[in-house]
């Protein structure tokens, strides 16, 4: 089932999100849910805040070579446990702030831990687009936007510009 992706400003996007104790099936299909919404928007990651649920679930498939198979991955409790000093810089953008684009810097692989869908623990370390992506989900779950990393000027512009479109769309 497709789920309405909430827009910057709003305050669902900047909290905290709690961590999940058990696996159900309903968040089973929550997870299933979050990745539809995702290849359907269409978008590499997704946070469960930004479908209005406070919970710390992060969905995202990076492949975007032809040919190669998609790999939908859903992370329970996502946790970074290591990060390069090596940086990297990323155009970013984000479904919950359309068409806005800018580069951040982060570093360049990071290992993360996390619960999957299978109920097993997993750890993986991440580079190139997947690193970028897996760091900008996981900051949605502590109520972090890519543009917080901006000058706060820039910052202002694109909030503005979120609230002049939401209330556009709000009219139809
Ligand atoms: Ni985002």
């Amino acid at each position: 089932m497709l789920r309405p992706i909430l827009i910057h400003p709003d305050p669902r996007l900047q909290k905290k999100a709690a961590p999940l104790v058990d696996l159900s099936d309903e968040l089973r299909t929550l997870a299933d849910d979050m990745l539809e919404t995702m290849y359907d928007a269409p978008g590499i990651g997704l946070a469960a805040p930004q479908i209005g649920v406070s919970k710390r679930l992060i969905v995202l498939d990076c492949v975007k070579e032809e040919g190669v198979p998609p790999r939908p991955l859903a992370m329970f409790n996502p946790e970074i446990i290591g990060s390069s000093e090596e940086t990297s810089v990323y155009e970013e953008g984000c479904l919950s702030i359309p068409e806005i684009y800018a580069d951040v810097t982060r570093p360049a692989e990071v290992e993360v831990k996390w619960l999957g869908i299978d109920g097993n623990e997993h750890q993986e370390v991440f580079t190139d687009l997947w690193a970028t992506c897996v760091q900008h989900e996981i900051d949605h779950l502590d109520g972090k936007l890519f543009i917080d990393y901006l000058k706060p000027l820039k910052r202002q512009m694109i909030t503005r510009k979120m609230t002049k479109l939401k209330r556009e769309r709000a009219r139809g």
